[in-house]
């Protein structure tokens, strides 16, 4: 089954209407306020396509949220059934200080073929297009980094490779200091970091370390339609975490998913620039019109664009 192209456009617009939402915050120093632009504007229009839509990676639980919580059905009724996974604002400290790489995130997939994944953080690693069993989660960072190297036909020193700033990736980052590849330290924003490896002109070959759990099924959406190499796995760092993972039908707390495993099937991914970002523009507004930058993908049509929409303002 694949998901109707006609979906392409409404959504891409839904992302739109909730990044220009989200940009009337830019630089106001606050997060929160930014990002209930974002999800007020996204419940409202996603309310409004004709689906049977249920959240699956959304706000939070009901009791945390109670626009776009996981488990909220969403849509006219009238249509395919859809899971939806959306991240209303990723980087909101981007969006409350005015900084490149504030993002409007939502992705479309048929009826249980996106991950459920609980709010926790995931370890990730995703390159490009690359033969099976040469990178892997579990080897060594040495050995991913000669098996890349040695693939891509690449001396070490010249790999790029993207990880969060972050104390815990302090080992990681030392390593690959040792190793004398170049660091792309990012300071939040993991599903552009982890899309950087979608495409040469982003100059990354690897990205990897731990960030949120939702976010990694986010990229692995969009990586899907590239055809890229992604895998994860979740961290349980508390019992509370591992109780709620439980109740969500993981049943090996410690398993390490492949990209076929957290999307599968056809879905649709929608990417808008709040802020500018090496990906996206972020929102312009002139007169009575804004412009937008939406990277979409979906996966079946092999449909893979930066989408520029200009719309009227109160439409
Ligand atoms: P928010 O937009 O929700 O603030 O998330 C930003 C982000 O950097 C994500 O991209 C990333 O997955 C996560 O936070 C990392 O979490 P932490 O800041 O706790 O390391």
């Amino acid at each position: 089954m694949s998901i109707d192209k006609k979906f392409i456009d409404q959504f891409t617009n839904i992302t739109s209407k909730a990044a220009l939402a989200a940009s009337y915050l830019v630089g106001k120093k606050d997060k929160i306020a930014a990002d209930k632009a974002a999800v007020d504007s996204m419940r409202t229009e996603l309310n409004k396509i004709n689906m049977n839509g249920q959240v699956v990676i959304g706000e939070g639980t009901l009791d945390e949220a109670p626009l776009l919580y996981t488990g909220e059905f969403l849509g006219t009724k009238n249509g395919p059934v859809f899971d939806i996974a959306v991240d209303p604002v990723e980087g909101t400290n981007f969006v409350a200080n005015n900084l490149p790489g504030g993002i409007v995130v939502l992705a479309i997939g048929e009826k249980g073929n996106l991950f459920n994944a609980p709010e926790t953080y995931m370890n990730k690693i995703a390159t490009g297009k690359i033969d099976k069993g040469l990178i892997d989660l579990d080897y060594p960072l040495e050995k991913n980094i000669k098996n890349l190297s040695e693939f891509k036909n690449k001396d070490i020193s010249s790999l790029n490779i993207c990880i969060l700033d972050r104390p815990r990736h302090k080992i990681i980052i030392d390593k690959l200091k040792d190793l004398n590849v170049n660091i792309k330290l990012i300071t939040d924003g993991d599903v552009l970091g982890a899309l950087y490896v979608s495409d040469p002109k982003y100059n990354v070959d690897m990205f990897l370390g731990i960030g949120g759990g939702p976010e990694g099924v986010l990229a692995a959406c969009a990586l899907d339609a590239y055809d890229c190499n992604f895998q994860g796995r979740f961290i349980f760092n508390n019992q509370k975490d591992k109780i709620v993972a439980k109740s969500m039908g993981i049943t090996d707390l410690n398993k390490k998913y492949e990209l076929r495993e957290i999307v599968k099937g056809d879905s649709i991914f929608c990417a808008t620039g709040i802020t500018n970002s090496e990906v996206l523009k972020g929102i312009t507004i002139e007169e009575d019109k804004f412009i937008s930058e939406t990277l979409v993908t979906h996966k079946n049509s092999n449909f893979k664009e930066i989408v520029k929409n200009i719309c009227s303002i109160n439409k």
